[in-house]
Order: C-alpha cells, then structure tokens, then sequence
C-alpha cells in the first residue's frame, strides 16, 4: 500500500508518522503500531540498559511467551506480567487469559506506563480486561506478593543486567510465584554466546555470571523450551516450573 503513496508520504511514514489518506480499520492499527514502535525506539535511546530492544516483541514471541496463559485449566487466576513496555505481549495475554482471570502489570519506564494507561482507556481489547488488570509502576524487585502468581510471563532484559540483580529478579520472581505455578521469560538466540565473543574481560565475565544465575534458574525445572526464529531478533521462551511443596514428613511412635 505505501507504494502506491506520494514520495513525501512515504517519507513522512518511514519518520514515524502515519499517512492520513485512509481512515479505514487497518490503518488505524498501522497508525498505532508504528506509534508504539516509536515509543519504544525513543526508549531504547534513553534508557538501553533497562529497554533492552529496539523494537516490541513480534506476535509469535507474544504468542510463545503467552503459552501458559492460554492453556486450560482453573479458574481465576492471578497473571504477572513483569516490563510490558508497550504492551505486545500484554496483548496476547489479554486475548487468551479467561473472563475470570486477573492481570497485574509491573513496569518500570513511565513513558511505559503512560502508554499503557492510554490502551487501557481506547483500545477495544485492553478495554475488556480494564476492570481486571492493575498497572504497578514499580522495580519488579520492589513487587512483595508472596506465592500470589499463577503464571509469570516476563520481558525483562536479563542479559543487561548484572549477576547480583538477575539472581536478585529471579529470586523475587521464584517467591511471588505460586508453589506449582509457571514463569516463561525469554532470551535473544546466541546473542549472549556472541556478545561474549566481542567483548572485554569484565563484560564477559558479567555475561558468564548472568548465564550461571539463569542455568540455576531452569536446572531441573524448565518444562518447555519454544524457539521463535520469526522475531527480531530470534528468541528462546523458557518456561519454568517450581516444584510444589512436599508434605512434611513425620514419624509416628
Ligand atoms: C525488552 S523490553 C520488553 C517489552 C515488552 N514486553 C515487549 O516484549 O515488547 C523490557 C521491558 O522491561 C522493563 N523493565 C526493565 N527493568 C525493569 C524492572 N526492574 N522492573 C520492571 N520493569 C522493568 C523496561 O522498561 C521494558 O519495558
């Protein structure tokens, strides 16, 4: 459709802005992605260390991430979504999670935030979920809900982070969970394996430390792994499951 557009409309789209020519549906939602992609290119300008992207996530690492969401299984549960950023995962999970079902968003970015606040007021499918969702403007490291979670999906940007704060997340993350519930997060395919390639000592050193705390992580609890090669750049979903407690076992005399 853009190239059947005038020269100075196609560039007026290519800087971000939509072209007004037509107002029909599809356009519309062209209008709102394209803003969401600038939002979320604005801050990976500002913030890197915690955006972590250039762009949202892509509708099939949506889809992998929001898995758990959508299997069946029991009623009303509490859904933890940890750096929403724009909201293209939190689309998915709206679009499977039950009419039952009750949707904490935690983010850190208040551009995030403000954008999330506006789809939750004007977008059809975040309006229907409106009355069941919560937006914590908050560190996920501040979050104290002990074992409140049924299922974590999170976005956050581990390989940026150092060891301490991402055994630090994961920790809060295992304890916010429910006992037997599931976590899925995902990371870029390789791009740690080649970051360490290219980088100096102290920053391979900080990688290996993230690659340790993440392996303590999934050993002996990653249910599934799902590879999206169809997102930019291609993913890993881990999906993790903490064991439910034991019963305490007694001797009787
Ligand atoms: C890679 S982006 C993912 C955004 C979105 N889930 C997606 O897939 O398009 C990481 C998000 O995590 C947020 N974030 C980073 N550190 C955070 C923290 N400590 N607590 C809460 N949110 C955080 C960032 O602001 C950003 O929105």
């Amino acid at each position: 459709m853009l190239a059947q557009l005038p020269v100075w409309q196609r560039r007026r789209a290519a800087l971000g802005g939509w072209p007004d020519v037509c107002d029909d549906g599809a356009c519309v939602v062209g209008r709102e992605m394209w803003q969401d992609v600038r939002i979320f290119f604005g801050e990976f300008c500002r913030r890197h260390y915690t955006t972590g992207a250039i762009v949202p996530s892509g509708r099939f690492l949506a889809a992998a991430l929001a898995r758990y969401v959508a299997e069946p299984g029991s009623q009303g549960r509490r859904i933890l979504e940890v750096g929403p950023g724009t909201g293209a995962v939190t689309r998915r999970i709206i679009a499977v999670m039950r009419p039952e079902d009750q949707l904490d968003l935690v983010e850190l970015n208040e551009r995030f935030v403000a954008r999330l606040q506006v789809l939750f007021q004007t977008d059809p499918l975040f309006r229907r979920a409106a009355a069941r969702s919560r937006i914590l403007h908050c560190p996920v490291e501040t979050v104290d809900a002990e074992g409140q979670y049924d299922l974590i999906v999170s976005g956050l940007p581990l390989n940026n982070f150092s060891p301490q704060t991402v055994e630090n997340i994961l920790g809060v993350l295992s304890r916010v969970l429910k006992p037997g519930g599931t976590l899925s997060f995902f990371e870029y395919i390789a791009l740690r394996a080649m970051r360490m390639a290219v980088s100096g000592r102290a920053q391979r050193q900080r990688l290996r430390g993230v690659r340790d705390a993440i392996a303590k992580l999934l050993d002996g609890a990653e249910i599934r792994r799902d590879w999206v090669w169809l997102n930019v750049p291609p993913a890993w979903v881990h999906h993790v499951r903490l064991a439910q407690p034991s019963p305490r076992h007694y001797t009787c005399h």
